[in-house]
């Protein structure tokens, strides 16, 4: 007995399903699946890795991604008032808004650094049409990343163009921005990893690519480690954080959050599989190091291209698509602060998106002088940036995770959600038990565990 039906997204709706999945996924694959994924499972030491974040993301991401949209289209405001007004419907409090601005705050954490790395893959699309790693020898192509890394102005030049874009889209609005921007490029990364692939199975160390991605030696997992895998299901699931919750708010009231939950997770568990499939042989093919954190594939690929046929121009088109697949992501980073803005201070889209991007402009350059001015700068994780990037991954997220999932199971009434979840069948009960008990639970636990609160 709720007027949710009647309740509209002041920002307009997706035209239809299938466009509300592609913004899903153009949220949830990018850099995330093909920066991070392959460099977090190295440090980590591969296969025992994989097979936890694999449970991490079917057990806890799904359940919490479908949570976010649930609670996003009842309520079809910002995360942050969404959150507001479902507490007090559903009996609680208004307090809840405290969750909303969580994920609000985290995105913006997230992107300050996310801008960064995104202007990388802007500036190797020019360094690759450029004919830069032509026959280049490993030495070659590691020494032109940490050339670049370490120049400040370089980064922070391409961090600039980045936002600019990020912006750009975003003062269009959902349909004419948003949705016109993921239509293309999703399928076409697709399309381009398949083929990267196919050139990694003949560079001769396939074998032993697959090897450490899937032989798993759980002696040496740490609970650090898993709270690492699970810190990353929630990140590239792109949930935890409201910006799931944000895109459901514009979601037409006949889809399956189940169905459309479920394409988005293997869509992106098969990207990020299938970048591992790439990354890794080339690793060993080179002799390179797999734990040698952000900048693998930065040198794997452009190596790898460097020596292929046409190696120019799929460099390139690799490049482009990984700024188009960054560019999608960053857009569900900043959606739910823009919304925010509009609704709070009843702003235009356009002003919203110019004051909040201008915000993560300026904290991006925290991450800008990690690489350079500050690269000897090192507390509690390492650097200035691998310390955000561990408080909003491995903290915010799953902090902000087990909020959500409890509100959407316990504080929710049953008839609330599973009107939007299409019922009370076994997909419901499913759901329900997952989000009511291990979701929260086994958060909890890995978080306790990696703190070294609860003992060994
Ligand atoms: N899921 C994105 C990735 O894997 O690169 C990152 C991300 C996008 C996280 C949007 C959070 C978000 F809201
Ligand atoms: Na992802």
């Amino acid at each position: 007995t709720s007027d949710n039906g009647k309740r509209k997204s002041l920002h307009g709706h997706w035209s239809s399903r299938m466009a509300f999945i592609l913004a899903v996924t153009g949220s949830a694959v990018g850099l995330g699946n093909i920066w991070k994924f392959p460099y977090i499972a190295g440090q980590n030491g591969g296969g025992a890795f994989v097979l936890v974040y694999l449970l991490c993301v079917f057990l806890i991401g799904m359940p919490v991604m479908m949570s976010e949209i649930l609670i996003g289209r009842r309520g079809r405001r910002n995360p942050v008032a969404t959150m507001a007004l479902l507490g007090k419907e559903e009996g609680s409090s208004s307090h809840w808004k405290w969750v909303g601005s969580l994920g609000v705050l985290a995105g913006v954490l997230i992107l300050s650094y996310y801008s960064v790395i995104g202007g990388w893959t802007l500036a190797y699309v020019f360094k690759s049409v450029s004919g830069t790693f032509t026959g280049a020898s490993a030495t070659a192509v590691g020494a032109e990343f940490s050339s670049f890394t370490s120049s400040w102005w370089k980064l922070a030049l391409c961090h600039t163009f980045f936002m600019g874009l990020t912006v750009f889209v975003v003062a269009r609005g959902v349909e004419r921005g948003l949705e016109k921007a993921v239509r293309f490029m999703v399928p076409a990364l697709l399309l381009l990893m398949f083929t990267l692939l196919g050139y990694s199975i003949n560079s001769g160390h396939f074998g032993s690519g697959v090897a450490f991605m899937f032989s798993a030696d759980f002696d040496a997992l740490t609970w650090d480690s898993v709270l690492a895998a699970m810190g990353q299901a929630f990140f590239t699931l792109s949930v935890g954080m409201g910006a799931i919750m944000a895109y459901g708010a514009y979601l037409p009231e006949e889809t399956s959050i189940t169905g459309a939950s479920a394409a988005v997770v293997i869509a992106d568990t098969g990207i990020a599989i299938l970048a591992g499939l790439v990354i890794f042989p080339l690793v060993f093919a080179n002799g390179l190091d797999p734990a040698d954190g952000p900048g693998l594939v930065f040198v794997t690929l452009p190596l790898a291209f460097g020596h292929m046929t046409g190696g120019t121009f799929f460099a390139t088109l690799f490049f482009v698509l990984l700024t188009f697949a960054a560019w999608t992501s960053a857009l569900g980073l900043v959606e739910p602060a823009v919304a925010w803005c509009v609704e709070h201070f009843k702003r235009s889209r356009a002003e919203a998106a110019v004051i909040v991007g201008s915000v993560i402009w300026v904290l991006g350059f925290a991450t800008v002088f990690s690489f350079n001015a500050i690269s000897g700068v090192t507390f509690f994780r390492g650097t200035l940036f691998d310390n955000i990037d561990y408080l909003t991954s491995n903290v915010m997220l799953p902090l902000s995770g087990l909020l959500i999932t409890i509100f959407a199971a316990w504080v929710m009434c049953r008839n609330s959600t599973s009107e939007e979840l299409g019922g009370a069948g076994t997909g419901y009960r499913v759901w329900r038990f997952l989000a009511r008990f291990v979701a929260p639970v086994a958060i909890l636990f890995v978080f306790l565990k990696a703190i070294g609160v609860l003992p060994e």
